[in-house]
């Protein structure tokens, strides 16, 4: 039996809910804007297969942990971790653990509001016709454009935030359920409908060589380490928004079967997206590698060529913000969820405290492309520090911290009375990837690449 503690800010209505908000915390700008570029920064196909090995040995399993750790605590990470602690007689410093989750949050989600605020203006750009004409040229230009004002750029990260800010502070089921519960069914149909046409109109045998070719030469161990990263980053592992999704999750819901779901429909989208993407850049003679630019310029070509392109144009920049929305609010959630316990803010005001402080450094980042473009210590601008740190150093490190944590200090008992028994081959797999795969695998190439580079600089 899972423990029968109530959640301090109410519950998921069932067990399907939490598997849309997961899938919706999971599925964001991560699958769609960073997976396909990053996979043409770093050459196609070897990247794609050691992502896919990540997402299925190490980031599965630690989602089910994190959940674990959510539904057992039944409150926000610092102190779902905390109580757990104390009733396994453990330190009291595997808290840190939750405060250093809050510091990704911030990190994470200062960035990830300043491009989906890209996403925003492309909603408007498609509105307005602006690249009803567009080209291969062009649609680089309208990037270009909107990445070197700071006020367009700021207007657009306003009103995201914003608005993450507004439905979190309305609480779980009144805000985060109803959002999620029509609008992520939505996306995969229309991402669905637009693959189908790239892959039509598109270089559908070059895109499908580019993802599954795997040639190792252009393998380092930073590619490795940006796997690991993307993985982590996909699947919204590392920082808490699955405990907190977890702590909201029914007694009875069996968390391996909703973990792997949503692990799939993860991976399945980026895959989506890949498909829909690279046809286009290879029938266009785009560049492949040109970074966090990718999704925009690609698309915008396409939506100027295909058929009732504004309509799908509009519908799909939409969706895509919407998607980006879903997740930046589990990225809100647990430090918010934090302060209402810890410090006794009301969750308003909770929200729109931790919201502006994540909306300056949003500020920091979105300057990075113009005002203070040359401003590149160590060189990198501050939007790829905050990307950096984020996904690369602190969600890998706060997936080790919680595999340790759940497959080694937590009592068998207690894992197993939420994983729903100890006797399966599937608990035991899960167990072996957990303690030995998942932080063995995180330490080798966090210390083999450039997050030894980063402590030492
Ligand atoms: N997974 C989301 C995406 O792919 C981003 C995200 C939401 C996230 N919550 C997170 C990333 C928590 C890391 C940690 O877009």
């Amino acid at each position: 039996m899972s423990s029968t503690r109530e959640s301090l800010h109410g519950l998921w209505s069932s067990r399907w809910v939490f598997i849309l908000a997961a899938a919706g915390s999971a599925v964001g700008l991560g699958n769609i804007w960073r997976f396909p570029y990053l996979t043409g920064e770093n050459g196609g196909g070897a990247f794609v297969l050691i992502y896919l090995g990540f997402v299925l040995l190490i980031g599965i399993p630690l989602m089910v942990a994190e959940t674990i750790i959510g539904r057992r605590g039944r409150r926000s990470p610092v102190n779902a971790i905390l109580l757990i602690a104390e009733e396994e007689s453990l330190s009291r410093h595997w808290s840190g653990l939750g405060l250093m989750g809050i510091i990704a949050g911030f990190l994470t989600l200062s960035f990830y509001s300043v491009v989906a605020g890209w996403s925003l203006a492309y909603v408007y750009f498609v509105l307005t016709s602006s690249f009803a004409t567009a080209n291969s040229i062009s649609s680089e230009a309208i990037f270009t454009n909107l990445i070197s004002s700071p006020l367009q750029l700021l207007f657009w990260h306003t009103l995201f935030m914003g608005s993450v800010i507004w439905i979190v502070s309305k609480g779980v089921s009144l805000g985060l359920e109803r959002a999620v519960k029509i609008l992520m069914p939505l996306l995969f149909v229309m991402l669905v409908l637009m693959t189908i046409y790239s892959l039509l109109v598109g270089d559908a045998l070059g895109a499908t060589k580019y993802l599954f070719a795997t040639d190792f030469s252009s393998l380092t161990s930073d590619v490795i380490l940006l796997a690991v990263g993307q993985a982590f980053f996909s699947l919204s592992l590392g920082m808490g928004a699955l405990m907190i999704y977890g702590s909201y999750l029914p007694h009875d819901a069996s968390i391996p079967r909703t973990c792997l779901i949503v692990g799939c429909v993860d991976t399945l989208v980026a895959l989506l997206a890949g498909f829909l993407i690279f046809p286009i850049v290879f029938a266009y003679g785009l560049e492949a590698g040109q970074g966090p630019g990718l999704v925009f310029v690609t698309l915008t070509v396409a939506f100027a060529d295909m058929p009732f392109g504004q309509v799908f144009g509009f519908t799909f920049f939409l969706l895509l913000t919407v998607a980006a929305w879903t997740s930046a609010i589990s990225l809100l959630e647990p430090v918010v969820a934090w302060s209402v316990e810890s410090k006794g803010w009301s969750r308003n005001s909770s929200s729109w405290l931790a919201g502006s402080v994540i909306w300056l450094i949003g500020i920091l980042c979105l300057l990075s492309f113009n005002e203070l473009k040359d401003f590149t210590p160590g060189g990198r601008n501050i939007f790829d520090w905050s990307e950096y740190i984020s996904a690369n150093v602190l969600l890998p490190l706060g997936g080790f911290l919680v595999a340790v944590f759940v497959g080694w200090r937590v009592s068998r008992m207690t894992i197993a009375s939420e994983f729903g028994g100890n006797s399966s081959k599937l608990f035991s797999s899960w167990l072996f990837l957990l303690k030995y795969c998942a932080p063995i695998a995180v330490a080798i190439v966090f210390l083999n690449s450039s997050g030894l580079d980063l402590l030492f600089r």
